[in-house]
């Protein structure tokens, strides 16, 4: 290209550009998950059959079938959601959007919505953002970063009880997990409804996922506008891994982490005091 034709392009852009944005709002609710971009009005006729009936014309929360439900449908025109690669306090990514429709929230009334193509689900989360202004002002902080998981060992799991112990996970999640902490039948989220917390004894699976990396992001980022907090400010990488390896042991399921555990228990679980009120240590630590 001659240095005169790469000029006039350029020029020719920036007048495409400045066009665009004196015509349409900011870009903020466009919505790409992959190859993929979502389009709100095709989104709007989808939501109005599929997601209308619990989370309302509105986006309110207040659908027909919303009064049966428990937990609450969540309130689109809050703007803030629990499952997130993104730190405390910020808007999820549109691939978060996108994985919580298509995984479903596991125990609860919002379904898996694998039936609707990949386009139906990125066109419906690009109608889910038009109900709050937030998406026009805000734009979501960087995903947080988790680096390579380390092999699950015996000395990591012990360190990984010591901080469920001292981060006071215990508390609300109780001392064998299992959602019965001192605290838990006094908690409540964002709309004053009451809220348990997760009881580890259910299964393999969390509503924000099902892997060790989902597990980690989990109790990282928090779950925004419920009890749940973000332990990000307090736990190093190597601690979170830790931690996660632990919370494995929680769980009736056949995992590395258990078997690790199960065989060193077998002869050493005597050394250890339970978790709960000045509890926790032991395991030759
Ligand atoms: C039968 C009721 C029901 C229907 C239908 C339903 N949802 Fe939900 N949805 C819920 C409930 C309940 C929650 C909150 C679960 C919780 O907070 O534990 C929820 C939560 C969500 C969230 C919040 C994710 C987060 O990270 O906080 C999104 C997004 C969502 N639904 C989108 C949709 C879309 C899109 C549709 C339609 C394709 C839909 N839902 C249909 C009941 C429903
Ligand atoms: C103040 C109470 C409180 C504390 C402290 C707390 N949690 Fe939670 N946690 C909750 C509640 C409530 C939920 C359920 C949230 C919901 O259903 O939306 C939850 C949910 C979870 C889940 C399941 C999330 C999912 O996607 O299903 C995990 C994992 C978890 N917590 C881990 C931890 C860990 C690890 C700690 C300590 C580092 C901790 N929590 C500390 C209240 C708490």
């Amino acid at each position: 290209m001659r240095p005169q034709t790469r000029w006039m392009s350029l020029v020719s852009a920036c007048g495409v550009a400045l066009l665009l944005g004196s015509v349409s709002p900011a870009p903020a609710q466009e919505t790409h998950v992959g190859n993929l971009t979502g389009h709100a009005p095709a989104g709007k006729q989808l939501y109005v059959r599929y997601c209308a009936g619990c989370h309302g014309d509105e986006g309110d929360a207040q659908g027909e079938n919303a009064q049966w439900i428990d937990p609450k449908p969540r309130d689109f025109t809050m703007a803030t959601f629990k499952c997130r690669s993104t730190p405390s306090g910020s808007l999820p990514t549109d691939d978060d959007l996108f994985n919580s429709v298509t995984r479903g929230f596991v125990t609860t009334n919002m379904p898996p919505w694998i039936a609707l193509t990949p386009q139906n689900r990125v066109d419906v989360v690009s109608y889910v953002k038009t109900f709050s202004a937030r998406w026009r002002t805000a734009q979501p902080r960087a995903p947080m970063t988790i680096p390579a998981e380390p092999a699950p060992t015996i000395q990591g799991i012990l360190h990984g009880r010591e901080l469920y112990q001292r981060m006071e996970c215990w508390k609300c999640h109780g001392g064998a997990g299992h959602g019965d902490g001192p605290s838990a039948k006094t908690l409540t989220d964002n709309k004053d409804d009451p809220i348990r917390p997760y009881d580890f004894q259910t299964g393999s699976r969390f509503m924000c996922g099902t892997t060790n990396q989902d597990l980690y992001r989990i109790f990282m980022t928090g779950l925004d506008g419920s009890p749940m907090p973000s332990f990000a400010d307090q736990l190093k990488p190597a601690e979170a891994w830790d931690l996660v390896h632990f919370l494995r042991t929680l769980q009736p399921l056949k995992t590395p982490e258990a078997a690790i555990w199960r065989s060193w228990f077998s002869t050493h679980g005597h050394e250890l005091k339970p978790i709960g009120p000045g509890g926790g240590g032991g395991g030759g630590r």
